[in-house]
């Protein structure tokens, strides 16, 4: 009776907690890293008390439409703070003299759907703020938070105060941040400690790949000519349908179990052999980050932790502060030279 009477209640906590955002597993304080100088938890406010509201709200809608645009914004964030730091210089288009981030061939797959989110928050934001007050960064920073949240990710908060930069980072500068997915560990731990993280934070980020797609030659090296010995006969199979041969043009899910929700299956998948990039599969493979893949693949709060440490840590990388940069009136161009704020 006893026994019956405790299941009964862990089932009406567990259903109570899926319902109330206020159970949700988030870091306590003490799970966050040292704040950059220049940021602050409450950086709006004074002078935008409802920014993350307005972000929250309009991502709520947007991504109950169209799920795809949380892989993309947290890419999209990602792919800002590795090139030169969270400054959104990602965003900048090109112009006459000077070819754009998204012309780098590491742009593959970032969704204009996020870049028009991005646009339409930055217009949504300026009417709630009476001009121009949060940074492009700061919008990216925000969206991806709040993307990681609104399909089952914990619930973390994040500094805020980044100052947009003017410089868009050279084809070459782009191209050397991120690491093939072919890459082995060394070259990961290699390519993240350049920006100051750590064979945790690898392990931990990594996890955002139980989002999003990536297109078949970004693995098929895997299939063809033979299956890579680390990978699942089964899982080759399934992969052989969505790309049939080399260099096919097709996509499909990183995550195998649950493609669209934001948990620790990717963990699971690496543990049974069915990771999708080399750079995934690599991480149970290698001794030196396999014993937190088989620890996050057992322990849902503990990935959830790590991962938002790690996503701070992330987006405070080389951030511009005070007085530097400026705010872009739009994500896309600087502001007119002489008119920053
Ligand atoms: C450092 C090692 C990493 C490598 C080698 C890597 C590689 C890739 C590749 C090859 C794709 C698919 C692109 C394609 O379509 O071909 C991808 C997608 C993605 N990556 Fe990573 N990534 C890494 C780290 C990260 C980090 C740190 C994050 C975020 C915290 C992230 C978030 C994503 C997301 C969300 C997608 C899906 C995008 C979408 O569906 O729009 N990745 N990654
Ligand atoms: C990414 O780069 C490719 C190749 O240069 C380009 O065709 C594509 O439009 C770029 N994507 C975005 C979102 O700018
Ligand atoms: C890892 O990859 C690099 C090149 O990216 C290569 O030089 C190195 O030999 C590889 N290490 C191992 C242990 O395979
Ligand atoms: C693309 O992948 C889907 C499954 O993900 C599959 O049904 C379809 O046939 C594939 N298309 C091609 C051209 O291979
Ligand atoms: C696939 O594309 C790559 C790069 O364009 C090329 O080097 C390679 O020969 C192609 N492989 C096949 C089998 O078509
Ligand atoms: C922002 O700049 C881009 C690129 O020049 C332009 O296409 C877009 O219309 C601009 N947006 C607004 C709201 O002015």
């Amino acid at each position: 009776m006893a026994r019956k009477m405790s299941s009964t209640l862990q089932v009406l906590v567990v259903s109570c907690c899926s319902l109330l955002l206020l159970c949700a597993p988030a870091a306590s304080a003490g799970d966050y890293p040292p704040t950059a100088k220049g940021l602050s938890y409450g950086f709006y406010q004074r002078s935008c008390p409802k920014a993350e509201t307005i972000v929250r709200s309009f991502l709520k809608k947007a991504i109950r439409n169209d799920v795809g645009l949380a892989p993309g914004l947290i890419r999209l964030h990602f792919h800002d703070c590795f090139v030169q730091g969270c400054d959104a210089s990602v965003l900048l288009t090109r112009t006459a003299t000077e070819a754009s981030e998204l012309d780098a061939p590491p742009n593959e797959t970032i969704r204009p759907s996020a870049l028009m989110a991005v646009a339409q928050l930055r217009a949504l934001l300026d009417d709630a703020c009476g001009g121009a007050v949060v940074s492009c960064a700061d919008i990216l920073t925000l969206a991806a938070r709040d993307s990681v949240r609104l399909v089952g990710g914990p619930e973390y908060r994040v500094p805020l105060g980044r100052r947009d930069g003017a410089t868009i980072a050279a084809r070459e500068r782009v191209v050397a941040a991120f690491p093939p997915p072919s890459s082995n560990v060394t070259a990961l731990l290699a390519a993240v400690a350049k920006i100051g993280l750590d064979a945790a934070d690898l392990v931990a980020l990594s996890g955002a790949h139980t989002l999003g797609v990536s297109r078949c030659i970004s693995f098929d090296d895997r299939l063809f000519p033979q299956v890579d010995a680390t990978m699942d006969a089964r899982f080759a199979a399934h992969l052989r349908l969505s790309c049939p041969a080399k260099n096919t043009t097709n996509t499909t899910d990183i995550d195998v179990r649950t493609p669209n929700a934001f948990d620790n299956k990717y963990y699971v998948d690496l543990l049974s052999r069915q990771g999708l990039l080399t750079s995934d599969q690599v991480l149970f493979s290698d001794g030196r980050t396999r014993g937190l893949v088989g620890r996050f693949a057992v322990d849902q709060p503990e990935f959830f932790r790590r991962f938002a440490f790690s996503m701070v840590k992330m987006s405070q990388i080389q951030v511009m502060t005070g007085v530097q940069g400026e705010i872009r009136t739009n994500c896309s161009v600087r502001n007119a030279a002489g008119g920053g704020t």
